[in-house]
Formats: structure tokens, sequence, C-alpha cells
């Protein structure tokens, strides 16, 4: 059953209330990402792990908004207040810039309305402060699904109901992403006009997180195989389909990388991929959230599947 879609963006004033959302960090250290243009980029699974990584290393730069979408409002909070609070630095205090803000949108990514009232920006049933509308009701230039699901187990032990939940998450909720903002994100193209040969706008983008286990099998998650696998597919397929309308699909095959998800493993599962992973260790979400901005900003990158695994494909 689809969940009732919940969108939700409220304001930090500057006395910092406990009402916090919409935040303005004050430094930044990098310079900015497209020249003349501020860039917004809609991250799943932005609340942690991978997802929030990748928002805090666009948030580096001075012209990138960021809105994160998970399911519990409290972690999104506390998520977005980290986002502004990485993107400080007192190296360069003078470069203020106006405007630059990071919010948060409380939503169910397995939910087809979810996508289909963001695609709109229909934001009816949602609490969006004024000046969180220019990032929000705007539209997205970059789309990252890193919204996921792992359930790990014998697969003709596995419930039904736990086979359906990592397809819909994984598989349904990027395909719902790419189907509703695709064409939000073309019409947002034409209206800032745009193109594949733009000089100072890297293009509309999607990166769609995969897992190399899409790739390459492994006993005890079979379902979660084939979830990534269809992820792959799909960027592909978009990859060929909207290239040529100058929106770039590209995907991230992380290995095994420390988060929430890898401390779940049972430890003999742990010792054994460690034993197999050439360098010896899991990969850090900083080391993932890096190409998932390379993707973003790489105006060649199209269809680009990208593995970091620290060398397990060749094994
Ligand atoms: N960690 C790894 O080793 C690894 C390896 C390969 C690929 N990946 C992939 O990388 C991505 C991120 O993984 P991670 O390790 O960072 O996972 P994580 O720490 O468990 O974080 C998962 C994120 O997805 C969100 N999420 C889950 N279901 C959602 C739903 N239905 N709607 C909205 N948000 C949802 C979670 O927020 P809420 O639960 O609060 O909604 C959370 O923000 C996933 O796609 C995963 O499959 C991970």
């Amino acid at each position: 059953m689809l969940r009732p879609t919940r969108l939700r963006s409220t304001k930090i004033p500057s006395n910092q209330s406990p009402k916090s959302c919409i935040l303005r960090p004050r430094f930044y250290s990098k310079a900015p990402l497209a020249t003349g243009h501020e860039l917004s980029v809609l991250i799943t699974g932005g609340s942690r792990g991978i997802g929030l990584a990748i928002a805090k290393q666009f948030a580096q730069h001075p012209n990138v908004h960021t809105s994160i979408v998970g399911r519990d409002e409290s972690t999104l909070r506390s998520a977005t207040q980290s986002i502004a609070d990485s993107s400080k630095t007192a190296e360069n205090p003078n470069n203020q810039p106006k405007n630059v803000q990071h919010s948060y949108i409380v939503g169910d990514v397995t939910s087809r309305e979810f996508w289909e009232s963001l695609s709109r920006r229909d934001f009816s049933r949602a609490t969006i402060s004024e000046s969180s509308s220019s990032a929000t009701a705007s539209g997205w230039d970059v789309v990252v699904n890193a919204a996921g699901v792992s359930k790990t187990g014998v697969f003709a032990r596995q419930t039904a109901h736990a086979i359906e939940h990592v397809f819909q998450t994984n598989l349904m909720g990027t395909t719902w992403a790419c189907r509703y903002m695709i064409p939000a994100m073309l019409k947002r193209a034409r209206s800032l006009r745009v193109s594949i040969d733009s000089g100072n706008h890297p293009g509309m983008c999607i990166v769609n997180v995969s897992s190399l286990l899409g790739l390459k099998g492994g006993t005890g998650s079979a379902a979660y195989a084939a979830s990534k696998a269809g992820v792959l597919g799909l960027t592909r397929a978009l990859a060929a389909e909207y290239g040529p309308l100058g929106l770039r699909i590209n995907a991230l095959v992380p290995g095994y990388v420390e988060t929430a998800m890898t401390d779940a493993m049972d430890p003999k599962a742990r010792d054994l991929a460690l034993q197999s992973i050439p360098l010896k260790r899991f990969g850090t979400v900083d080391e993932i959230a890096s190409a998932a901005v390379f993707l973003a900003t790489n105006r060649y990158a199209n269809n680009c599947v990208l593995n970091l695994d620290g060398g397990l494909s060749a094994t």
C-alpha cells in the first residue's frame, strides 16, 4: 500500500529557533560548481549514510541548494542542519552567497503519488516557508536516487512482503522518481535555456545508486541484487532516450560501504567480504559521494556506470 504523501519544509529563522529547516550557511570553502547558475539538487535517502554524504559534498559549493528526502522528519531536520554546518568554513568568511538554502521533504519514495505531486511542485499539503520556495518551487537540476533498503536472507525463506519492500524501494522508488522528475527537469531546462552545449551549466542529470550486487552474484541477496540490476537497466535505457534531449542519466555502483546498512551485516559475512576486497576495507561514504558530484557535473558523463568497490568487481 502506498503511504499518504507528506511534504514538509519549515523555516529556520536567524535566531535558530527549534523549528528550523531552511538553513543558510555563511561560509564556503570551494568554488561554485557552475558559474552564473545556482544548482538545485534533490537527494533521496539524504537523511543518512551515502545520501547524506552526497548532500554534504554538493553543499560545499556556494551556489548549490540541496533538498533531501526521507520518511522521518526529525532525522531529516538534523541531517539538514548537518548539511548546512558542513558547508561552513572560516577560511573564506567574506564569500557569503545569497539565497543558498538547504531543505528537506518528508516522503516515501515508493509512493507514485509522492513523485507526481513533487514533479508538479504541488506543496499544497506542505508547510513551505516563503524563503524556501525559490529552492524547491523552481524544480531541480540534479536528482540523486540514493534511498534504498537491503533485506538479506536465503531467498526461498524470505517473506513475500520483504521481497516486495526491496523492489518497491530500490527499483520502483527509482523508477517513479525518473518517470515523474524527467518531464519536470526537461521543462526546467527549457525555461533556463540549459542545453548540452551550454557553457556554464553542467546540464540536467539523474544519478541512480545501484550496487555491485546488481552485477555480481552473492548468496542471501537475490531480491536486492535483482532490484539493483533493474536500476542499471533503467539507467542505460534512459541514458539513450534522454541524452539527445540534454538530460544525462548515470549510475553509481558501490561495493561495500561503511553505513547503517553494512553495520547490520552478520560479523562472519562482514569478515568474508573484507577478505575478498583487494583493498581489504569497506569504502567510506565520502568516497562514494565525490563520485556522485563527478557524475552530476561532468558534462560528457551519460550512461556512466561507475563502480567504487575497492577492486571487488575484479575478483
Ligand atoms: N552501504 C553499502 O554498502 C551500499 C553498497 C551498495 C549500494 N548501496 C546503496 O546505497 C544507497 C544508500 O545506502 P546506505 O548504505 O546509505 O543506506 P542507509 O544508511 O540505510 O540509508 C538509507 C536511506 O534511504 C532512506 N529510505 C529508505 N527507504 C525509503 C523510502 N521508502 N522512502 C524514502 N527514503 C527511504 C532512509 O531514510 P528513512 O529510513 O528515514 O526513510 C535513509 O536516508 C542505497 O540505495 C543502497 O542500496 C549501499
